[in-house]
């Protein structure tokens, strides 16, 4: 009878100790497994004088089913507290917002690849600059009505001329900036950089970015100026593509040209679906301007044109996004919203 009281003391101190699941497992297994402590106990059986055989019996089994109720009510709590604390490894992780480059700045790299395969090398120049690199040295002089086109923004007259500054209205002022810098062709140059212009409406805004290609070497001449604008059409665009040159006018470039190219949504055709295309006028969208760089440009970049030529053109990036997505966008400035729920689109 005493030892079964001091299995129940082992017992319930035992219990009292285990704390998790497999504790508990191997504590069934101490007391109540086949060669467990309460059937270790049953086998004296016989060593008990035959008068207490009963009353041990009956002590003994009422343990057993004690402790076999104890242990699986502390099993059934120890399972359910571990559950609250575990963690469901299937549930989907937090998901943190993306940010993402703006659509320019994917344009840009984009067309940063396509002009180093070239070889042409990106250059920067200030995008608030002196008029003597944004007019002068290109072939614009002083109250020439030419500058009237650029609608640019002066941010400091003092009426000394020499010190006029404007936030650039091109790309364009890099140009006599890189034949000063390189000082001896070969030129190969890409700029692409931020333009201001007193524009504000749907299709214009204040600010927006140009992408300016010069090259100026021996024997340059208009072929290489097509050829370089197809090479990038075609990478940009689509192999499909086609472009044309049509005669214009710039003070820093003869002869000059528009760049057109055929239109993506209507193949070039300036019918769609029997209709008119409502993107291009009769196939064709104006990609900038180009033209072989002026003797005078030259010359202001200490360039002698008797012995070099170039070519340059400077087309709008947004104009190329938007050409390139087929993009029809209300309103231009949208880009520059800040909007999130437009810019994540991309
Ligand atoms: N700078 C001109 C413009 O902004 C484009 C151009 C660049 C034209 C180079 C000819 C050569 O309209």
């Amino acid at each position: 009878m005493e030892r079964i009281i001091n299995l129940q003391k082992k017992f319930t101190k035992d219990l009292a100790s285990s704390v998790s699941v497999s504790d508990l497992e191997s504590l069934h297994v101490k007391y109540l497994g086949r060669n467990g402590q309460i059937n270790e106990l049953f086998a004296t059986i016989k060593k008990v004088e035959p008068a207490n055989r009963k009353e041990f019996g009956i002590k003994l089994n009422h343990l057993k089913r004690s402790i076999d109720h104890l242990m699986t009510q502390k099993m059934e709590e120890t399972i359910k507290s571990s559950k609250s604390e575990s963690i469901d490894m299937t549930l989907p992780g937090k998901k943190y917002p993306k940010g993402s480059l703006h659509l320019v700045s994917y344009a840009t790299e984009e067309i940063c690849r396509i002009f180093e395969r070239l070889g042409f090398i990106r250059m920067s120049y200030p995008e608030v600059e002196w008029d003597i690199y944004a007019f002068d040295a290109l072939n614009m002089p002083k109250n020439h009505p030419a500058r009237d086109e650029f609608e640019s923004m002066f941010i400091h007259d003092d009426g000394n001329s020499k010190k006029k500054l404007v936030l650039s209205p091109h790309t364009s002022s890099g140009q006599v900036r890189e034949m000063l810098r390189v000082g001896k062709p070969p030129i190969r140059m890409i700029n692409i950089a931020k333009c201001y212009r007193r524009n504000w409406d749907v299709s214009h805004s204040p600010m927006f970015f140009q992408f300016e290609g010069l090259c100026v070497d021996r024997g340059i001449n208009i072929t290489h100026l097509k050829g370089a604008i197809e090479y990038f059409a075609k990478e940009f665009f689509g192999h499909e593509r086609k472009i044309r040159l049509r005669p214009f006018h710039f003070m820093f470039t003869e002869p000059s040209f528009e760049v057109d190219i055929t239109c993506g949504l209507c193949s070039g055709k300036g019918i769609l679906n029997g209709l008119k295309c409502k993107l291009c006028k009769s196939g064709w969208l104006e990609l900038g301007g180009s033209g072989m760089v002026h003797p005078n440009v030259l010359r202001n970049g200490k360039i002698d044109p008797s012995e070099y030529t170039g070519w340059a053109f400077g087309f709008g990036v947004e104009r190329v996004i938007m050409m390139k997505e087929g993009m029809k966008v209300d309103d231009i400035r949208i880009l520059y919203s800040g909007d999130i729920r437009f810019l994540e689109q991309f």
